[in-house]
């Protein structure tokens, strides 16, 4: 399964002649839809241009200090990554960033991120085998390092042994298994998202501002951790994601009713759609038309998707979300009693934040707890969301499978 879309890849590429791999390696990276961002150490640009990875990552190159023109250039990328490789990591390279040194673009990066670092080794077998870079390698595994490889093989300079790289597509498949948990393996999660519309007539409706990306992000996230994942989507701009069933609805009436057709078989429910809390009471059969004098629209409450899945006999685990204006903690353990679900995911919305713009932030609550998840991509946000979710999942299935076992027992 590939997991790269929307994933910050930033590749570390020092000097070594498997260089050349690299740069098929990005052209395969933004295939699988991954945003990708070169750092090459000086000795790189000896085997490989910056020319080529800039025209293959689409992103201008960095290399040297001079390319950090603000100074900060190093600590932004290092925000940036969701990943960090390494390939070719020569035996210099291994060995600067088993010191933790700063003393080039690259190095500061890895030593200045939080992000994952994975290293593919490429070098001499000789240089491999050495005490000095075994003890490196060491050193770097012990403190989380990812080492990708090395191959076994005929070398460049004629041995043949272990310290060829990785080729691209081991590497493809290793970054993109690096982004599945499996936390939620053998779950059947079923998620909203995305706006309704309600018509009005055959050519007008009521709607809003919901572009999808926080319930697709989801969605996404939910799939790489494992789950089988149901997709409902209003009307959105977005590519439905691959890996998952998406079943597209436009009215509140329609999702209500392709959710409750599927929600026997489901664990999980994440209602992260901005569904309609009102629709025109009796929508026109031809197009309204134009009259001089004032109109008013008499409106219904929609049923509530969300409140109707809590309120099943047999039912999956909840989540809700929450949009406010103000008072957020307040709104969203009151709405998450109102709804009788598990968890309210509550973000703040006027004033430019959330519904359309690509960053997020949001307040978890459930019952006795609650956890801030900043500022971040939706993508990210989401991929923090679903492990909390599934941490409260696996609390609360743990707790009815030991019920159900005193309960057995003390039969
Ligand atoms: N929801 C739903 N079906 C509806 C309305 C809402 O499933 N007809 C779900 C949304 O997907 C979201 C949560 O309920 O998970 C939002 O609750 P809602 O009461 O609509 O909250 P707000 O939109 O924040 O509105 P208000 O503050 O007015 O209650």
């Amino acid at each position: 399964m590939k997991n790269l879309s929307q994933k910050r890849i930033l590749l570390g590429v020092s000097g070594g002649i498997a260089a050349y791999k690299s740069a098929e390696l990005v052209r395969r990276l933004r295939a699988d839809g991954a945003l990708v961002r070169v750092v090459m150490t000086v000795n790189a640009s000896e085997f490989v241009t910056a020319r080529t990875f800039h025209a293959l990552s689409g992103e201008p190159v960095l290399s040297g200090w001079s390319d950090d023109s603000s100074g900060m250039a190093h600590i932004e990328l290092a925000r940036w990554a969701d990943r960090i490789l390494v390939a070719p990591a020569t035996a210099n390279t291994l060995a600067r960033l088993a010191q933790g040194r700063a003393d080039d673009l690259l190095a500061a990066v890895c030593l200045a991120s939080d992000a994952p670092l994975m290293v593919a080794p490429a070098m001499n077998q000789g240089m491999w085998r050495h005490a000095a870079t075994r003890a490196n390698v060491a050193l770097l595994r012990e403190r989380g390092v990812q080492i990708c490889g090395p191959a076994e093989g005929e070398q460049a300079c004629g041995d043949v042994g272990p310290g060829r790289m990785l080729e691209p597509q081991a590497l493809l498949q290793a970054l993109s298994d690096s982004f599945s948990s499996m936390r939620l393996a053998g779950v059947k999660v079923m998620v909203t998202a995305g706006p309704t519309r309600e018509a009005l007539d055959p050519v007008r409706f009521l709607s809003n501002r919901s572009s999808g990306k926080t319930g697709y992000a989801i969605a996404r996230a939910a799939r790489e951790a494992g789950a089988s994942v149901t997709l409902i989507s209003g009307p959105v701009a977005l590519d439905a994601p691959s890996g998952l069933q998406c079943i597209g609805v436009e009215s509140a009436q329609d999702m209500l009713e392709a959710v409750m057709a599927r929600v026997s078989d489901c664990d999980l429910f994440i209602a992260a759609a901005a569904v309609a809390d009102y629709r025109p009471a009796e929508p026109a059969q031809q197009k309204i038309k134009k009259r001089a004098t004032a109109s008013s629209l008499p409106l219904e409450p929609v049923t509530d998707v969300l409140a109707r899945v809590a309120a099943l006999q047999r039912r999956p685990f909840c989540v809700g979300f929450a949009a406010e204006t103000e008072q957020l903690e307040q709104h969203a353990q009151r709405k998450r009693l109102r709804k009788g679900v598990e968890m309210i995911a509550a973000n703040l919305v006027g004033g430019g934040r959330g519904f359309d713009s690509d960053d997020n932030e949001l307040l978890l609550v459930w019952e006795g707890g609650q956890c801030w998840l900043p500022r971040d991509s939706k993508p990210r946000l989401a991929r923090q969301l679903v492990d909390k979710i599934a941490t409260l999942y696996s609390q609360r299935f743990n707790k009815e499978i030991s019920s159900e076992h005193h309960a057995k027992h003390s039969a």
